[in-house]
This record gives C-alpha cells, sequence and structure tokens, in this order.
C-alpha cells in the first residue's frame, strides 16, 4: 500500500476508535459502539442472512430423499439461523458470509476492528472470523513426532481438536452458541430448545432420531435462555434438566454441530471450483504473471512449506494444519483491548485488558484463558505449551481474495492487522529488512514494521527477509487471485 493509503488508513482508524469510546489505556466500562457506517453494513448483512434463511426453509416443503443432503440442508438451516443467539440477533453466517469466501462479511469492520461484534453488540472477541470453507478437511489434532508438531483442528488456535466427534469442524460448531462474545446463549441446551421451536425440527428428528428433542423444559426455559451467558458460577447449567434429558441435549447439540460440519464440506461451500483448481485441471492457464507467482510460492519465497499446495493424493488445501508465528503484529484497534472492565451485563471479556496478548496455541494447550472450549485438553501435550506459544494455525489461502466488489475491505491475521494481500506479502518479504516504526510512523506498512505481538518462537527461517522486488510481491497476490472459488461452475454437486 503507497505511504498515503497506509496514512490515511490509520487516521480513519482514529477516529473511529473515537467512535467506539473505548482506548487501550481503559475505559470505566467497556462502552463499545458501532460506527454509522458499520451499523448500515450490519443491517445488510443481517438481511442477507434472512434472505438465505428463508429461502433455505422454503425448501423443507420438498426434502432431498437422500440422507446426506438432508444433514447438508439442516446444516445450512442452522448456520443461517440468527434465533440460535441469546438475542435472536446473530447467526453463524453474520460473521462467515459466502460472498467474502466465508469470512467477515463487513469492509467497514475489517477496515477497523478487524473483530466482530457477538449477539451483545458492545462484546467483540480478540480475532479475525476464519473461512468456515474447507475446515472441516483439517485432520483430528495430533501430535506428529517426526515433525516435532501439532497438526490439524479448528481455530486460529486448534482448540477444536476433533477428538471427542472425530471432527474437528463438528467441535468448532459448539464453541460459538454458547461464546459469551459471540452467540452468547447461557447453557448449550438452550441452543437445542432453540432449534426445537424452529422449522426445520421435523427434518432434524427424521435424520438424527425422534429422541432428539424428546426433553422435558423447565417452564422457565425462554426467560433463563434470554439472558447472555455465561451462565453464573454457581449454576453452570442453568436450564435445570434430569440427567437423562441433559445427555439428550448434549448428543442432540452434538448432532447440530456435525449437521452444520456437513454442511461446511458440502460442495456449495468446499467447492474447489477456482481458477487454480481448473489449471490444475488442464481446462485454463494462468496467466505469465499468475505463473510467476505460483513459481515464486512454491520457490523463492517459500510460502508452500506452510501454506502447501498438496502432494499426490493430497488435495491441495493451502496449509500443512500446522501451527507457526510468524510475527504478526499487534493490533491496536481491536475493542477487545477495552474490555478490561465489567460491562452492562457484569462480564469481563478480557481480564488483562490492555496487556492482553495472544499466544494462541500455546494458550489453549495451558488453557488458561477465556475462550469457550469445545474440546478438552489433552493433559500428556502441556509439554508442548511453552514451543507453542505465539503460534497460530496456518490458514487456507484458498478464497483469501474472494471479496463482492473490488473497494471491500478484507482484514487478514489472527488479529485482523493486515488489510491488504499485498501488505501481508510486503510484510514476508521485508519483516526482518525494515526497522521498527516510531509511533504514530507514517511509514507503517511500507517502510517500518511494528514489533510482533509475540516474539515466542518466532519464525525466523523461512519469513521476513524474501528479497523480493515489487514486481515480485504483485505476482504472489495475482497468484493468490487464482485462489477464489467460483471461477468454473460446480460439476456434480
Ligand atoms: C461473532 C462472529 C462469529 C460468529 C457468530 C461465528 N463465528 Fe466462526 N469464527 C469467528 C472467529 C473470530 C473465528 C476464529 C476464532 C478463534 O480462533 O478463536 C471463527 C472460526 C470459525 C471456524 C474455524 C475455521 C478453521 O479453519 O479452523 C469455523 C469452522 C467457524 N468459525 C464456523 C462457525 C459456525 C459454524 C458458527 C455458528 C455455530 C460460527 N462460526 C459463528 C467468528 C464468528
Ligand atoms: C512459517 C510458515 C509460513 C510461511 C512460510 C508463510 N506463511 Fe502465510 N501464514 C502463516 C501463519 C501461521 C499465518 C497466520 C498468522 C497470524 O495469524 O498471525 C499466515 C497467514 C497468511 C495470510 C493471511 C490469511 C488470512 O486468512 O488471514 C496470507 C494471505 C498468507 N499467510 C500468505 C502467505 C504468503 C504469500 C507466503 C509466502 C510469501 C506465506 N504466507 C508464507 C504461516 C506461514
Amino acid at each position: 500500500m503507497p505511504v498515503t493509503g497506509r496514512t490515511q488508513l490509520l487516521v480513519s482508524m482514529i477516529g473511529f476508535i473515537a467512535v467506539l469510546g473505548v482506548s487501550r489505556t481503559g475505559a470505566q466500562q467497556s462502552t463499545a459502539s458501532l460506527s454509522p457506517a458499520a451499523l448500515a453494513e450490519i443491517a445488510q448483512v443481517e438481511a442477507a442472512v434472512d434472505g438465505i434463511e428463508e429461502a433455505t426453509l422454503a425448501r423443507l416443503a420438498n426434502p432431498p430423499d437422500n440422507q446426506v443432503q438432508q444433514v447438508e440442508l439442516l446444516g445450512k438451516l442452522m448456520l443461517y439461523d440468527k434465533n440460535l443467539s441469546v438475542n435472536r440477533n446473530e447467526a453463524c453466517a453474520f460473521c462467515h458470509m459466502p460472498e467474502t469466501g466465508f469470512t467477515g462479511p463487513v469492509s467497514e469492520l475489517n477496515r477497523t476492528t478487524g473483530s466482530y461484534p457477538g449477539s451483545v453488540r458492545t462484546r467483540f472477541s480478540q480475532r479475525k472470523p476464519q473461512s468456515h470453507a474447507y475446515a472441516p478437511l483439517s485432520p483430528v489434532l495430533h501430535y506428529n513426532p517426526g515433525q516435532g508438531d501439532l497438526v490439524g483442528g479448528n481455530f486460529w488456535d486448534m482448540r477444536a481438536t476433533g477428538r471427542r466427534l472425530g471432527n474437528p469442524a463438528a467441535e468448532q460448531a459448539e464453541g460459538p452458541p454458547t461464546n459469551p462474545v459471540e452467540m452468547g446463549l447461557p447453557d448449550l441446551a438452550c441452543a437445542v430448545y432453540r432449534a426445537s421451536q424452529r422449522p426445520y425440527r421435523a427434518l432434524f428428528e427424521r435424520v438424527w432420531g425422534a429422541q432428539a428433542f424428546a426433553i422435558a423444559w423447565p417452564v422457565n426455559v425462554e426467560t433463563v435462555c434470554n439472558v447472555p451467558g455465561p451462565a453464573p458460577t454457581a449454576d453452570p447449567m442453568p436450564v435445570h434438566l434430569s440427567e437423562v434429558d441433559r445427555g439428550r441435549a448434549v448428543a442432540t447439540f452434538d448432532q447440530m454441530a456435525q449437521s452444520i460440519a456437513g454442511y461446511e464440506s458440502s460442495a456449495e461451500v468446499t467447492s474447489f471450483t477456482s481458477k487454480y483448481d481448473a489449471v490444475l485441471a488442464g481446462k485454463t492457464q494462468f496467466t505469465a504473471q499468475e505463473q510467476q507467482g505460483y513459481d515464486l510460492f512454491r520457490g523463492k519465497a517459500q510460502c508452500n512449506s506452510c501454506h502447501r499446495d498438496g502432494g499426490p493424493g493430497e488435495d491441495p488445501l493451502f496449509t500443512d494444519f500446522t501451527a507457526s508465528n510468524i510475527g504478526t503484529p499487534a493490533n491496536p484497534v481491536l475493542p477487545f483491548y477495552a474490555e478490561g472492565q465489567r460491562d452492562a451485563q457484569g462480564y469481563v471479556a478480557n481480564p488483562a485488558g490492555a496487556s492482553f496478548v495472544d499466544l494462541g496455541v500455546g494458550n489453549f494447550l495451558d488453557s488458561g484463558h477465556q475462550l469457550s472450549h469445545p474440546s478438552a485438553v489433552d493433559a500428556r501435550w502441556l509439554p508442548l505449551v511453552p514451543g507453542n506459544k505465539g503460534r497460530f494455525q496456518v490458514p487456507t489461502l484458498r478464497n483469501v481474495d474472494k471479496r463482492p466488489y473490488p473497494g471491500f475491505i478484507k482484514a487478514y491475521g489472527h488479529n485482523g492487522y493486515f488489510k491488504s494481500l499485498k501488505s501481508i506479502v510486503h510484510f514476508y518479504n521485508t519483516r526482518d529488512t525494515l526497522p521498527r516504526c516510531q509511533a504514530n510512523d507514517p511509514g507503517e506498512g511500507t517502510t517500518c514494521w511494528p514489533a510482533p505481538e509475540s516474539t515466542d518462537n518466532i519464525n525466523t527461517k523461512r519469513v521476513g527477509r524474501l528479497g523480493l522486488s515489487e514486481a515480485e510481491e504483485d505476482a504472489l497476490v495475482a497468484f493468490m487471485q487464482t485462489l477464489t472459488d467460483g471461477f468454473t461452475s460446480r460439476g456434480v454437486q
């Protein structure tokens, strides 16, 4: 990005923070509120989510016969269902829409906060939404002694391991509904109760069995489920159920999550329809610049060593499902830094406040952090904590440039620090050759870089001084633009 562009970006970010009414050094209370521009876009996204849900509900009149497609249909209905959030205003899709490759659909948030508000709109999480496409193809998290590395799982910190259900994406889908900074329900049983009230109940019972919602709900279930979580420590499961009904609710919640993962892995979402796939299939050719970018990706720039493009018999997913610390700077405008005080409901999202450092996989293994935990930690992995601090899972690069219109801004990295592909490529190229920025340095991102969020386990072998020319940086961007799905139409669904 040219210096002037970057400066404008910084200036508008500072303006945005003023709108938010929060600062990194601590407001008395988390008072984050959304700017008018963000609110306008959010309203559009909410309407689009409702539209997709409505169109999908219409398919219930004539449901598919095949069980795989029934599961996919159920998954889609739940992924676009805002009723699965405490205030009935936030579906999963709110943070994962098709037009951006199933990541954050609000340009104004991507440009500023990088993270998204939850169902309680004053609560923001600390991370940028990942794409949910291709996520179900991640292996169950395991330790590979040959590589000396953890491999697999979902989430930036791999904490949806998949070891309970044999499916990381299903365990992932169990995180957001009760995550206080996301969909905010006080009890997983609330998600099951809310689903039982929806028109897809009958199809759900057809697929998963008549027992699914045969639960004796307490009379106060509506009231209890309308109160944002987390539940009080003294009453961690506020929907009071018999032991058998509790077990049933847990099993049904698992099946909801498995249905969602089924939809995420369907050909509608994980579609392998990019130009890159067409080139592999011999149906089209790269331009000279794209080819140059691909050669650099696999050669001089070494991107391929982490964003692996597959070997024989392997899908090219542009990740090897390990984790690294590439030295991403902190994103000082994350509203999360100001969530160190009790909010209106008495919840403290970020007890560390302004001194919060996201240590990624190391924090998950250590389990001493505030995130909702869809999967238990394997106690045998505790010795891996120090070697995983500061590391984040290598994201897929599929759809990394997918956007609804050219001026739409996407955020990149776990905290959304980067705002363009060009800027992250420039970072890989020059992290270790450019000086540290001074305070408010107008050269930030072009002639200097801020310090990494964490220097723990930082990768210095393959990242930081690539010696690429400007034209080579552009070629890498052009190559990544060939990874956008929808270049070819789907064949067999
Ligand atoms: C408020 C925004 C928000 C909502 C709502 C939300 N997500 Fe996400 N999603 C995120 C963020 C942020 C991450 C990364 C979180 C992390 O690493 O801690 C993420 C990560 C994921 C991933 C992991 C992808 C990978 O490669 O590991 C999947 C899959 C996913 N979300 C699906 C869902 C589903 C399914 C739902 C609903 C049940 C949902 N999301 C609701 C923001 C959201
Ligand atoms: C040592 C492993 C490694 C190498 C080499 C590497 N990456 Fe990454 N890449 C990562 C990790 C880990 C992240 C997430 C970093 C974070 O969130 O802090 C990432 C993030 C990204 C993102 C952001 C994606 C998103 O959805 O937010 C892009 C784009 C990207 N890398 C492109 C490249 C390119 C291009 C190259 C080669 C110039 C490259 N990477 C080399 C590990 C690597």
